[in-house]
């Protein structure tokens, strides 16, 4: 018995050796699939690795023939080196490629590693002549705009979407360190937070046999923010934030100004000063900045030096000091008392237009500033009333940057039910805010809350000029590509 288990054993562990080496056999055969930017690092080197990603450069020399893969994994191509006789015609600028080669160390300074190409396959061709982009030109950002679905395929633009993938989950993650809930708000709305007007209807394109009635039985719009409804859950959860698209039907071309955009918001519970919210505001700016600084420096540095040269040290100015604090009041002087022409007003009482928003920032060191207290009759229904006199001013902040201007509004909210009925009476709101001073009637605490722009804090950070160049797809009046 004892023989015959025995011989089971030598059996069993003969096949089991078998199958270990036919595995390594198949693995050092079977090329590993590596992203570029792993590849690039010095992961799998000296074996047998795949890549797979889009021409950046072709250069066939005499004996020898070069490329430049990349993924979109990171900004830095892999270089590929290939015997001639790899080359073939549609071995062009843009098309796509997967490559097997042995992953070596590169003697040139450049890259640190490079691939010797065993095989290189074509995958989709493309015709160099009609593709929109030239291999050794530099197009401007506004070029590549037309080109909404090729963009991508260009360094500026992957180095942008990186970008914004990593200030969003640094933005995220922020929150989530900090003890605030995610909450999806709607995008279709029945209300307008913002009171300015700006909505876009939502209705079916076909619609119902009954023409004469709303889809939703009620006007419904898309969101121009979030806000009421983190009230609404900022009763329950005290800190909570949202991060979507924002529409908003504004018939501006300007520069910082889109259809549709992306807003993060928060609200927090049991707060009765300006400050509490500044800080959040300010630590949301600092900490995305100092994530996307450390996570993808070579795609910051390629909008520093090629695009806003020299934006690198507004960057590190605004990083190394404290945001400034100043009142309306205080900036409404600041304005009055510079030789500067304005073309807008700059009287009390007057909203701050961007020409005042800049120079406000500049005054104050070209690092951003909070503005607070702002004439009561600025602001929405929901700032609070500061309660002042002679000047009447609501309980609302702005922060202004750099190149840009308003980046973040903000306000502690009206929790005073009386003060809040009158407000929405006065503007015969009353009926249509009924659920909103609900809030108010059964366990209304002080609390408060900002939005900011989030294409305004990329174009913030990288100096970008234009917003529609933050955005894959900007949508603006008269435009909507694709
Ligand atoms: O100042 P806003 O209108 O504030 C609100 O909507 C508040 N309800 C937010 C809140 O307290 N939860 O908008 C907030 C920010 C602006 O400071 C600006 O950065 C950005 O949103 N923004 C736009 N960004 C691009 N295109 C537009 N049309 C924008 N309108 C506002």
């Amino acid at each position: 018995m004892f023989q015959a288990a025995a011989k089971t054993f030598w059996v069993a562990s003969t096949t089991s050796r078998e199958i270990l080496s036919t595995i390594r056999h198949y693995c050092k055969k079977t090329p590993t699939t590596l992203r570029v930017s792993e590849a690039v690092s010095g992961a799998g080197l000296d074996t047998n690795i795949k890549v797979q990603g889009w021409v950046r450069s072709v250069r066939p020399q005499k004996t020898h023939l070069f490329l430049h893969v990349n993924d979109g994994s990171s900004l830095q191509p892999l270089q590929i080196v290939a015997s001639s006789e790899l080359n073939n015609p549609s071995l062009t600028f843009g098309c796509a490629v997967e490559v097997t080669g042995t992953l070596k160390r590169s003697p040139h300074q450049k890259q640190p590693v490079e691939l010797e190409a065993h095989q290189i396959q074509v995958v989709g061709e493309c015709d160099p002549v009609d593709f929109p982009f030239k291999i050794k030109e530099r197009h401007s950002l506004e070029y590549l705009r037309q080109f909404p679905h090729l963009r991508c395929r260009t360094n500026a633009f992957s180095s942008l979407l990186r970008v914004r993938s990593e200030a969003t989950t640094a933005i995220q993650s922020y929150f989530k360190k900090n003890g605030f809930v995610q909450i999806h708000t709607p995008v279709i709305t029945s209300n307008d937070c913002e009171g300015a007007g700006e909505l876009f209807q939502v209705e079916p394109s076909s619609p119902e046999s009954n023409e004469d009635e709303n889809f939703f039985s009620v006007p419904a719009f898309l969101t121009v923010s979030g806000q009421l409804h983190l009230e609404v859950m900022s009763g329950a959860l005290s800190k909570v934030f949202t991060f979507g698209p924002t529409f908003r039907a504004e018939n501006s071309q300007s520069r910082r100004h889109l259809a549709e955009f992306y807003m993060v918001e928060a609200e927090v519970s049991f707060t009765e000063s300006l400050e509490d919210l500044t800080k959040v505001v300010e630590d949301v700016f600092r900490s995305a900045t100092e994530h996307v600084l450390a996570h993808c420096p070579e795609d910051v540095d390629l909008f520093h030096k090629h695009v806003t040269p020299g934006h690198r040290e507004t960057v590190d100015s605004m990083m190394k000091k404290r945001f400034p604090m100043i009142s309306y009041t205080e900036a409404i002087d600041i304005l009055n008392r510079s030789s500067e022409k304005f073309a807008f007003p700059t009287n009390w009482g007057c909203d701050l237009q961007t020409e005042h928003e800049k120079y406000l920032v500049k005054h104050c060191g070209n690092i951003p500033v909070f503005v607070t207290d702002y004439p009561y009759d600025l602001k929405p229904f929901y700032a609070r009333d500061n309660q002042d006199h002679p000047e009447h001013t609501a309980a609302a902040v702005d922060l202004l940057v750099p190149g840009v201007g308003e980046l973040c509004g903000g306000s502690l909210r009206e929790e005073r039910l009386d003060l809040l009925r009158a407000r929405l009476e006065e503007a015969g709101l009353e009926e249509t805010y009924s659920w909103y001073l609900d809030l108010r009637r059964f366990g209304s605490v002080p609390h408060g809350g900002f939005g900011l722009g989030f294409e305004r804090y990329l174009q913030c950070i990288l100096g970008v000029e234009n917003i529609k160049d933050v955005i894959p797809f900007p949508r603006f009046s008269h435009s909507c590509l694709l």
